[in-house]
């Protein structure tokens, strides 16, 4: 129904509790927020967030990010939150920033695009705030514009895309950030940055210690201190699960060192920074802690080689899961 013919309105503030109100109904809501606008609907009203993919002509397979005004109303759309969620809402929410986090049962899977995960978000603008609490739940919101098209940053922008399609757009002029949050999926092992924003990685990592940056790459804290755990160097480790990860990892570092077995070590090319930790597992178990710390005394970042597929070297693995967090180049 909201998605023909609509004589769509453009209003500020005065217009918040008409917005709540469309909203509670089941109908559309375009609204600023310091990214960029959003085109909101109920997050647990299947029937209302099928509009929004309707209205963008939006691919049914790609999940909307739903927004709250406060952590403790998050706990309605997910289903377990980690401790280290709680560490970066308190630094970087309300604000650009969309945690990806397991769902709860009680969000439709048309919200998440039939994923198991949900991405929120608490945006920092005082009218996406002061709508979500009107309209009493959490609002799934992509950017405002036709799939494909740019993203808006004013009413204007949203008006060009949704006239005739959405009843009411909220004008909060224009947007401070001008591009989208940045997304991070803190559902593996090490957090992964799925959309670069403007919470950047060197911000994160101050948090996580660890973080896998948009293009795959292993980014970790300078300090130590971060990130205290068992078998862990004083200097970044990382896993190479063969000899050219290792190689590419190696380039990407000035004082870099590999420590493989034998057989691995004979492939890595002449001039490369090298340790041997034998070749049995007796032999790798026997090397492995002490040659790990003469080497963080010589080298700022180590890599090591990747034990996980490898049933013979499971204890070792065990050990190295730790020494690396789980990182595998
Ligand atoms: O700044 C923003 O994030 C804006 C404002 C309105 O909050 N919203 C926004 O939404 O940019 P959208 O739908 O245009 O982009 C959301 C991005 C998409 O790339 C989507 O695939 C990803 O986030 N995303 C959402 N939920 C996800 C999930 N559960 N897992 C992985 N990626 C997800
Ligand atoms: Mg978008």
């Amino acid at each position: 129904m909201p998605c023909r013919n609509v004589v769509t309105q453009i209003g500020g503030v005065e217009k918040i509790d008409e917005g709540a109100k469309i909203l509670r109904e089941g109908g559309l809501v375009a609204f600023p927020t310091e990214t960029v606008y959003g085109l909101g609907a109920d997050a647990f009203n299947e029937e209302a967030v099928k509009q929004i993919f309707i209205a963008k002509g939006r691919p049914q397979d790609n999940p909307l990010i739903v927004h709250f005004a406060s952590v403790e109303d998050v706990k309605r759309a997910v289903k377990e939150i980690p401790e280290v969620a709680y560490k970066l809402w308190d630094k970087f929410s309300p604000g650009p920033l969309t945690l990806v986090l397991p769902k709860s049962e009680e969000l439709p899977l048309v919200t998440t695009a039939g994923i198991q995960t949900v991405g929120i978000r608490i945006p920092n603008h005082p009218i996406a705030l002061e709508l979500i609490k009107k309209s009493g739940t959490g609002i799934a919101a992509p950017s405002a514009n036709t799939s494909g098209r740019v993203s808006p940053t004013l009413a204007e922008h949203v008006y060009e895309d949704m006239n005739g399609k959405i009843p009411l757009i909220l004008d909060g002029g224009q947007t401070d950030v001008g591009i989208e949050s940045t997304v991070l999926d803190l559902t593996k092992d090490t957090p992964i940055v799925l959309r670069p924003g403007a919470v950047t990685v060197e911000m994160l990592i101050e948090v996580l210690g660890k973080v896998i940056n948009h293009k795959g790459e292993v980014i970790i804290a300078e300090s130590p201190g971060m990130k205290y755990k068992h078998y862990a160097p004083i200097v970044p480790c990382v896993g190479a699960k063969c000899v050219q990860s290792a190689v590419a990892e190696y380039d990407k570092h000035s004082n870099a060192v590999i420590v493989a077995r034998e057989s691995f070590l004979k492939e890595i090319p002449i001039g490369y920074n090298v340790a041997s930790l034998g070749e049995s597992p007796s032999e790798c178990m026997r090397s492995v802690f002490g040659l790990l710390r003469d080497l963080e005394k010589q080298y700022d970042y180590i890599i090591i080689e990747d034990f996980s597929e490898k049933s013979e070297y499971y204890a070792l693995n065990n050990r190295l899961k730790k020494t690396t967090g789980g990182i595998i180049v």
